[in-house]
Order: structure tokens, then sequence, then C-alpha cells
């Protein structure tokens, strides 16, 4: 194993109880640190020594990042290694690569880790829905934004204030943008991707915003209106009819119906729902990082492998079916939900009917308005709007912004509407 950190201490722990493997070396950084757990094995300072062990079947990596990780992945591979790993980013970056270098190799990269901890939710997708062709997977699957988001709309707490309180019960790291800014679901979504629709896609090329302008007070309003406001990602067939087209791949905020289940998954859990056509839509909820969940879906994985090491050409039988290009995404403007807005306008006559006419040139209906004064700062206008293209309401709000009235645009967010997402 490569790491023993969180995770690598779970697994530690884990392994303990598994009778059928054993950890022979463990590689750290360093080897004075005190691990708070019984060592099993002997722990070494150098990779190497792991990979070039001819009786290590099995590297388990779990020391994250980007770099040295890749390097030593592909040497494990290489040596003819099976690879168990938690790492998301070096999946959505490389992963491409380092399947058909397994592939070539013969041997089988396990990553039930990589996304959503505890939820045993890659092995559903690769084995339990084989039989189905997969047209969404769209899920809260960042667990600090979750709590933050959840803290918010229990307590009424501000952003900061939610964000300082996951740091201190160690949800969140230090410096939080990986969480808040998205990019970690992003990770997770290029994942999802692979299997769900056979290709990976560039994180870079998921369309991304974070949470870090969602308030308090959007969130009570939100409620309100019957909405509770989450980090969603999706990962869609942009055309239902057409496997291996482009991909409508994005994370946002969005304002989920409070009679959604996506919309209970409180806390730092993570919840995830897959469409497949024959099963129709399947929903599962869980612990989507922390020690144990996370070890669960390690030592899992470890054990699926070893038990399986004995078959012949069992690789090709756990390897998912990849394409070793990059997947197309979609225009994310070609995006169709309803919207949320918070608009600050100057409190003047005939403001609301201005906007009407400019939501009109843009071909946005408008569902509801509703506008409240606000001392000094003029009024605030609440708008819902009808389904609408990502692009139109992107026209509209650059229009907006030219007019006196307009104040501030405090927030849009999009609302999540099951079946604007194309049904099974
Ligand atoms: N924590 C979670 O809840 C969670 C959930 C899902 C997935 N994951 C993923 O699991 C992986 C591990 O996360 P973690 O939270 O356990 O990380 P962590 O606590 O920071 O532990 C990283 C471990 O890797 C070791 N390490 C780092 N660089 C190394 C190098 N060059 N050579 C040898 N060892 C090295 C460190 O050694 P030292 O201890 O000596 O510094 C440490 O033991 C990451 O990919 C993460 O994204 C974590």
């Amino acid at each position: 194993m490569i790491g023993l950190g969180t995770v690598g201490v779970g697994v530690v722990r884990l392994l303990e109880q598994e009778r059928h493997l054993a950890l022979k070396k463990i590689a750290v950084r360093d080897l004075k640190k005190e691990r708070g757990v019984a060592l099993p094995c002997e722990l070494t300072a150098s990779v190497p020594e792991i990979i070039e062990d001819p009786e290590i079947e099995i590297v388990i990596e779990v020391m994250g990042g980007e770099q040295p990780a890749l390097d030593f992945i592909r040497r494990a591979i290489e040596r003819r290694k099976h690879v168990v790993t938690a790492n998301k980013e070096l999946l959505a970056k490389h992963g491409p690569e380092l399947f058909a270098l397994a592939r070539d190799n013969g041997v089988a990269i396990f990553f039930e880790a990589s996304v959503a901890g505890g939820i045993p939710l890659i092995s559903t997708i690769h084995k339990g829905l084989e039989a189905n062709r997969i047209s969404a997977v769209i899920g809260i699957l960042n667990g600090t934004t979750n709590f933050i988001l959840s803290r918010m709309e229990e307590e009424g707490e501000s952003y900061q204030s939610a964000l300082a309180r996951a740091q201190k019960l160690g949800f969140a790291e230090a410096d939080p943008t990986n969480d808040v800014d998205g990019h970690d679901v992003a990770y997770k979504l290029s994942i999802l991707s692979a299997l769900a629709h056979g290709r990976f896609v560039r994180p870079e090329s998921i369309y991304r915003q974070g949470i870090r302008k969602v308030s308090a007070a959007d969130i009570a309003q939100a409620r309100e209106f019957g909405y509770r406001v989450k980090l969603v990602g999706m990962t869609c067939l942009a055309d239902p009819d057409s496997a291996g087209g482009a991909l409508s791949v994005r994370v946002h905020p969005m304002l989920v119906p409070l009679s959604h289940p996506l919309a209970a998954v409180s806390g730092s859990n993570n919840g995830i729902l897959v469409r497949g056509h024959a099963v129709g839509e399947i929903t599962m909820v869980g612990p989507g990082a922390g020690q144990m969940p996370t070890a669960s879906a390690v030592v899992g994985d470890a054990i699926n492998l070893a038990s399986a090491l004995a078959l012949p050409d069992f690789a090709s039988y756990f390897q998912p079916e990849i394409d070793p290009t990059w997947a197309a995404t979609a225009e994310p403007g070609d995006f169709r939900c309803p919207f949320y807005l918070n608009l600050s306008v100057s409190d003047v006559p005939g403001v609301i009917g201005q906007i009407g006419t400019i939501f009109g040139n843009h071909d946005i209906s408008i569902q509801s308005i509703i506008q409240r004064g606000v001392q000094d700062r003029g009024a605030s206008v609440i708008i819902l709007t009808q389904a609408v293209l990502d692009s139109n309401m992107a026209s509209a709000l650059a229009e907006l912004q030219q007019r006196d009235f307009l104040l501030e645009i405090v927030n849009a967010m999009r609302i999540f509407q099951p079946e604007a997402i194309h049904a099974p």
C-alpha cells in the first residue's frame, strides 16, 4: 500500500479482521510519524521497494494527488500489478492512458473509493446495471459542500461561518477550493462518464460553478418556493438516442424540489441517481467520504481482486470498456432548465415591466415574480422562470446588466427539473 494517512489507516484497521489478504509493505513519506494504529507490516520510505517486489500482486494507492502518484501507478501496471486506487484526481486527468496501459498489461484497476466514498456506486453501474444503457448519472457528489449547504439552511448560518464549522469538524480542508468550487465533483463526473458512457471527460471541459455565491437568504427564499439548494453534478447523454455522442457534463448549485430524493440527502452524505433504459431510475444515498466508509470501498476492491486472482483472464472481465479517447462535451449553453433569479434593482416605476420585456426578447417565460422593498438599496426582485436555454439566460442577464435600474444580479441558480433531463 502506498500511503498511510486517513484512508490508509482505515484500510489497516479493516484488514486486521480479513484472513485472506495480507499487507506486505506500506510506503509513507515520514517513517517517524505516529500512525495511531498497530502496524501490520514493515513501513518503507521507498515506493519502488513495493513496485519492484515480485511477490506483491496488488498495489493499493491511497497517497492522493497527481504526481508522483501517476508515475507510481504507471510503473506498478508495467510490472503487471493490479491497482486499487481512491485517487479521483489522477483517474479524471489520466484515466484514458492508465486504463489502456492496464489493458495492454493484462491487469485491472479498481477504483470504487474514487467516487462517493462508501457507496458502492462504481460496482453498481459497472456490474449491477450492466444490462442497461445508462442515459444519466446525477447526484450530490461532494460531502463538504452538502454539509455547508445543510448548515446554512438548518441554522441560517452564512457561507463563511458554515465553512469554518466544516473546517473545524474536519469535513473541509484549510484550502477549500477543490470542494467549494466544484473541482472535486468535476473529477468524479469524469470517472462516472467513463463508466456510464464509455469515455472520460477532460475535467477542464466540464462546466463548473461552485457554492461561494450561495447565501443563507437565497436558501431561505428557495425553501419558501418548495426547493432545497444542492450542489448537483451530472453526466448525461446530450441526445439520449445517440450513445457514443456528446455528453452534457456539469456541476453547479441547483434548487432541488423538496419532494425529490436528492433533496433529502443531508449533512456530509452523498446521493446519486442513475437512469438506465431497463431499470428506470435508482437512487443511492450514504457516506461519500471519511476514514472507514472510504476504507470499506478500498478493502472491498482488494478482496474482489484477490478472490479473482487465480481465474484465467479475469482482468478483462473486471475492466470496464473505456474508449482511450476523451469524450466530446455538449455546448454548456444548450442545457435547458428553469432558473431562480435574485436581482437588486432601483425602486422606480416600470422596472418589472422592463424585466418582462427583456426576458421576452430572449424567449424566457416568467413563472413567478416577487418584489420586496429593501431599505436604501432599492428593491429585491425574485424571479422563477420556465425552462430556458442556458445561452438565452446568459444573454438576457447581459442585457439586464446594461440597464440603469439594475443594481446587482445577486444570484442566478438553476432549478432541477427531473423531467427536463430526459427520461430513460
Ligand atoms: N479522506 C477521505 O475521506 C477520502 C475519501 C475518498 C477518497 N479519498 C482519496 O484517498 C486518497 C488518500 O486520501 P487521505 O485523506 O488518506 O490522504 P492523507 O491523509 O493526506 O494521506 C496521504 C498519505 O500518503 C503518503 N504519501 C504522500 N506522498 C507520498 C510519497 N511521495 N511517497 C510515499 N507516501 C506518500 C503520506 O505519507 P506521510 O503520512 O508520511 O506524510 C500519507 O500517509 C486521496 O486520493 C483522496 O482523494 C479520500
